[in-house]
Parts: structure tokens; C-alpha cells; sequence
């Protein structure tokens, strides 16, 4: 099954507990919580203390995707304000393992992202350290952007390389994703479908979220068969 999971960076933060409820009523799983820092990527988004005081609102999963450098430095803080999964970037620091490993200690799923750019075989090293893996498909930095297709093969790739691993191991993709496009993706099997403006942009939210699980869900079960 596909779980969606509304990016906040494009919700408007003056109501940000009143749009959480409203993911939550739709039905959203998840909460991707996306923290920058201006370093490893050109763009300052929030950190633990804004997400700590939505912990209280919603049993949602959250899903704390880091783009900073050396995330090592702020598990804890990030552990203490409430994720539930964690992802590094593999681009963003030389001890990704022990960062991994760091974060399952601490109880939390750990996950590794790639950049479109990045070989998606880098993949591989990491399977026996993660529940997830991240794909992005946008440059990341800024919400609102373009899906760039490369991230389909990129995401079929992961599969592959899940698949044979044998863990069960999720595959979330991020960027420029709506009901129009989810499809190309959960149709190579990516299960965790991340949206910031298809979900905060639109007229009626609950509407846009049950449209992306829909197109998204039709194409995964088709990959299932
Ligand atoms: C980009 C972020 C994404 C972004 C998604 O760096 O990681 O999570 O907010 O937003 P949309 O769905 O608008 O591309
Ligand atoms: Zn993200």
C-alpha cells in the first residue's frame, strides 16, 4: 500500500497545526518534515523546535528528512523533538553508516537519500543499515519545483537492489510529485509518495491526497501482480 506524506515546507506556517489536522483527517500517514540548513542546500527551512510543538497534534509519522551537513551533530535533537524516521543524505557527510546506525540506536528508522544526480547504485552499501531510501526527484532546496524524470530509473534501480537484498526496506520519493505523476513512480515501486504543494496548494487538500493515493495506488498494484 502507498502512504503519502505532505511536506510542510509548503504549508502556510501562520496555520500550521490547523493544515496538520487536515492532512491528518485526509488520511495521510506520514509528515515529511524537511530541515535545512543553507549549506547543503541553498535554502534555511525550520528545525527541531517547530516540528516538537506539532508533535502534540498528530500520531502521523514523522518523517524528518535532513538536508545539512554532518547530521551526526543534531540526532538527538531531532530524536527528542519527536521523528520517527530520520534521512541523511549521502552527499552530506563521510560517516554516513555510523550516522545510520546512530539513528536506529536511538529507536528511530533510519534512511539514506540520493540527489537526482547521484548514482543510484551508491545505494547498495547502505541496505543493511536503512528502512528507507529517499529518492529525490527535484534538486533539493526548494519546494514547488519540477519532477525530473531521471528519478524513475533511479527508483527502479532502488527496487531492484531491495528486491534482491531481501529487507524490507521502503522506497519514498520526493519532488515535484502530484496525482498526475505518482504513478511513474509507485509503477517502479516506490511506496512513499512525498508532496508539498500538490497537497498545500491545492483548493481542497483532502481531495488532492486521496487522488495522489489513488493514481499512485493503481499503478504499485499493477507492479505487485
Ligand atoms: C525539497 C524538499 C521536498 C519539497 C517537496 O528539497 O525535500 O520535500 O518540499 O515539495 P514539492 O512537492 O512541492 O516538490
Ligand atoms: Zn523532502
Amino acid at each position: 500500500m502507498i502512504k503519502i506524506a505532505p511536506s510542510i515546507l509548503s504549508a502556510d506556517f501562520s496555520r500550521l497545526g490547523e493544515q496538520i489536522l487536515k492532512t491528518k483527517e485526509a488520511g495521510a500517514e506520514y509528515l515529511h518534515i524537511d530541515v535545512m540548513d543553507g549549506v547543503f542546500v541553498p535554502n534555511i527551512s525550520f528545525g527541531a523546535p517547530v516540528y516538537k510543538c506539532i508533535r502534540k497534534l498528530t500520531d502521523q509519522f514523522f518523517d524528518v528528512h535532513l538536508m545539512i551537513v554532518d547530521p551526526i551533530r543534531y540526532i538527538d535533537a531531532f530524536v527528542k523533538a519527536g521523528a520517527d524516521g530520520i534521512t541523511i543524505h549521502h552527499e552530506a557527510c563521510a560517516n554516513r553508516i555510523e550516522t545510520l546506525e546512530y539513528i536506529r540506536s536511538k529507536g528511530v528508522r533510519p534512511a539514506i537519500s540520493i540527489k537526482p544526480k547521484t548514482d543510484p547504485y551508491v545505494l547498495e552499501r547502505y541496505l543493511p543499515y536503512v528502512d528507507m531510501i529517499l529518492i529525490m526527484s527535484v534538486e533539493p532546496g526548494f519546494g514547488g519545483q519540477s519532477f525530473i524524470p531521471s528519478a524513475i530509473d533511479s527508483t527502479r534501480v532502488a527496487a531492484e537492489l531491495v528486491r534482491e537484498s531481501g529487507r524490507d526496506i521502503d522506497i519514498e520519493v520526493d519532488g515535484g510529485l502530484s496525482a498526475a505523476n505518482a504513478g511513474l513512480v509507485t509503477s517502479v515501486g516506490a511506496n512513499v509518495i512525498v508532496a508539498g504543494s500538490a497537497v498545500f496548494g491545492a483548493p481542497d487538500m483532502a481531495r488532492a491526497i486521496s487522488d495522489i493515493r489513488q493514481n499512485g495506488e493503481k499503478d504499485y498494484l499493477k507492479l505487485l501482480k
